[in-house]
């Protein structure tokens, strides 16, 4: 936004402005040059990882690597999903909870360097699928688009109340961070269903729990 130029500033984006507000996304998600807007919600802590030893490190390093991966693939969904959608008010939708899953993605990003662990490798081409399935959602019909968020958000959910039951007790500011995720992606499914989400044919949402699988079991490692 540039203050002194109202008329940058009221000019709706066109289509070419969304593809490079879109690529710049994956630019930033992929190079990790993200900024969260809220605070973590990790307690402050002078040495964050101190209080572990080194299995238990290692085990919230390779947790918080696959929550990390989730946090690309939501960026990649959100960002294919507004590209795709026909309808303004649909893609606003996307958008704002795309500025979650921002913060998501800092949050976990951080934690991964205070873990002393790093990112996927395979980051590209997790962005890539996902950006591929997101954006075929998204040109299908509204409705179903909003389907698949709805189940996206509910099978991240089960996943993040899983790694609560795995993550070491001491890890508090891991734990934390996935607490206040977890809450966040119910009330994006809690959106996208009130926004008039239709149900996903079983096979579809057993396709998604597939994939899905195979991304965090290869995450943990690689
Ligand atoms: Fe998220
Ligand atoms: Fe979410």
């Amino acid at each position: 936004m540039l203050p002194g130029n109202p008329t940058l500033r009221t000019r709706p984006m066109s289509p070419l402005d969304r593809i490079l507000a879109t690529a710049d996304g994956a630019l930033r998600t992929l190079t990790g040059a993200n900024t969260a807007a809220r605070p973590c919600p990790a307690p402050p802590a002078g040495a964050p990882a101190a209080n572990l030893d080194d299995a238990q490190r290692r085990l919230s390093g390779a947790l918080m690597r696959v929550n990390h991966v989730g946090e690309v693939c939501a960026q990649a969904l959100y960002h294919a999903q507004a590209l795709a959608a026909r309808d303004p008010a649909l893609r606003a939708q996307f958008e704002h909870a795309a500025r979650d899953e921002t913060d998501h993605l800092a949050w976990t990003q951080r934690r991964l360097v205070e873990l002393g662990a790093r990112g996927s490798l395979l980051n590209p081409l997790w962005y890539a699928g996902a950006f591929g399935i997101g954006w075929l959602a998204g040109r299908t019909n509204d409705a179903l688009s909003l389907g698949f968020v709805v189940e996206t958000e509910r099978q991240v959910e089960r996943h993040l109340q899983g790694h609560l039951d795995r993550l070491p007790e001491h890890d508090r500011a891991s734990r934390a961070i996935v607490e206040r995720m977890k809450e966040d992606e119910v009330e994006h499914a809690r959106q996208a269903q009130q926004a008039g989400a239709a149900p996903l044919p079983l096979p579809l949402k057993l396709a998604m729990r597939a994939a899905a699988k195979v991304m965090t079991v290869t995450a943990h490692y690689v």
